[in-house]
């Protein structure tokens, strides 16, 4: 496999029709869906000449981790509806690529046992954990905790969804939550007895109660209006993704990488401003972090990898990731990624240049 599109094809013949069609599919008309890959499309680079350096180093500084590359793992719920190794597969493979793994809330594979995986690949690899808010807030402490003890070193809240999307081909599907013999396994022993996520509109009083129960740096993901990246600064978030959750919520939004200037341009550089979605190319990654993004998640192609061929399909993702970023640099005239400056993208089209 040379490219993640030929992974996609690949777990696409693999995966069970209606499993794909969760994995694949987005909110409503998936206009955020589909806008999210060709927005990239509609930017392009200009590179630097005469001034490249062959010792490039692509490592970046994350908020608890220092990454191997700007591309770190995007949270996504059910891998083991992908393939039976689900998350542990997931993890390793995270683990040998040297980067961060955000672990789902509503993952099949709970997350001290992902965390396990992982350290057993490589001891020092670093795992973040994806949190939705929860109004039973001894459940969110719970979850914190196993977090925590699992030695996750960041948590990542997901503030996009007061209430679940409409996904149109799960409700053709008649997919509604996990067959029997799957479980999200965070939500297990929970206080009060609850086994399902709620998802509910939350308040900046409890993100507020959140920062004050753990010393975790806390990340806000699913950021879009500039203002709300100004304030989750203000309230002492210690990073913003910004993400339309992969289309996944409401379809009206912009593209996250068309997002991510304005974002970029409020945050200053006083916060880490991380992007998801549409992530395809280790080109899309130069041009986010060109744009002002420090990394990129990415979650479909870590599934389509994970379906494809297991742990071994993840890597082969992350290092086709890792290759085309490292390529791009190099093409663009730059040692690091600091050298992706916002002058090297343009619009395509006449108007560009
Ligand atoms: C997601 N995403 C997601 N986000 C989150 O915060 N918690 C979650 O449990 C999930 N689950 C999930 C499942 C599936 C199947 C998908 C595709 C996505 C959103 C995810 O973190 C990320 O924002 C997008 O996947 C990024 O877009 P791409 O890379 O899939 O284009």
């Amino acid at each position: 496999m040379t490219t993640i599109a030929e992974l996609h094809d690949r777990a696409r013949q693999r995966l069970v029709p209606e499993y794909y069609d969760y994995f694949a599919g987005g909110a409503a008309d998936e206009t955020a869906l589909a806008d999210n890959e060709r927005a990239f499309r509609r930017l392009a680079l200009m590179p630097r000449v005469l001034r490249g350096r062959a010792d490039r180093d692509i490592s970046v500084e994350l908020p608890g981790a220092r990454a191997s590359m700007p591309v770190v793992v995007a949270p996504t719920a059910f891998h083991r509806l992908a393939h039976p190794d689900g998350e542990l597969a997931t993890a390793r493979a995270a683990a040998a690529a040297g980067t961060v793994l955000i672990a789902s809330m509503a993952a099949t594979v709970g997350v001290g046992e992902m965390a396990a995986a992982a350290r057993a690949v490589d001891p020092g690899a670093a795992l973040w954990f994806q949190l939705y808010l929860q109004s039973d807030t001894r459940v969110t402490e719970t979850l914190v905790r196993r977090a925590t003890d699992a030695g996750c070193s960041a948590l990542v809240v997901t503030v996009d969804s007061p209430v679940f999307g409409r996904h149109e081909r799960d409700r053709r599907n008649g997919f509604a939550d996990l067959p029997a013999g799957f479980a999200a396994e965070n939500m297990r022993d929970l206080p009060g007895g609850r086994r399902n996520i709620e998802m509910t509109p939350m308040s900046w009083e409890h993100l507020d109660r959140l920062r004050a129960s753990t010393s975790l740096p806390v990340l806000l993901k699913g950021i879009l209006h500039p203002e709300d990246a100004h304030l989750a600064i203000e309230r002492g978030a210690d990073g913003i993704v910004v993400s339309n959750h992969g289309g996944r919520q409401l379809d009206a939004v912009p593209a996250s990488i068309d997002a991510l200037p304005r974002i970029a341009e409020v945050a200053g550089g006083r916060v880490p401003v991380l992007l998801d979605g549409g992530v395809r190319r280790g080109s899309d990654v130069a041009i986010a972090l060109a744009l002002g993004a420090v990394a990129v998640g990415v979650g479909r192609p870590v599934i389509w990898g994970l379906a494809a061929d297991g742990e071994l399909g993840v890597r082969q993702v992350l290092e086709l990731l890792r290759e085309e970023f490292d390529h791009t640099l190099a093409l663009c005239g730059g040692q690091g990624p600091a050298d992706l400056t916002r002058d090297l993208v343009t619009v395509r089209g006449p108007e560009g240049g």
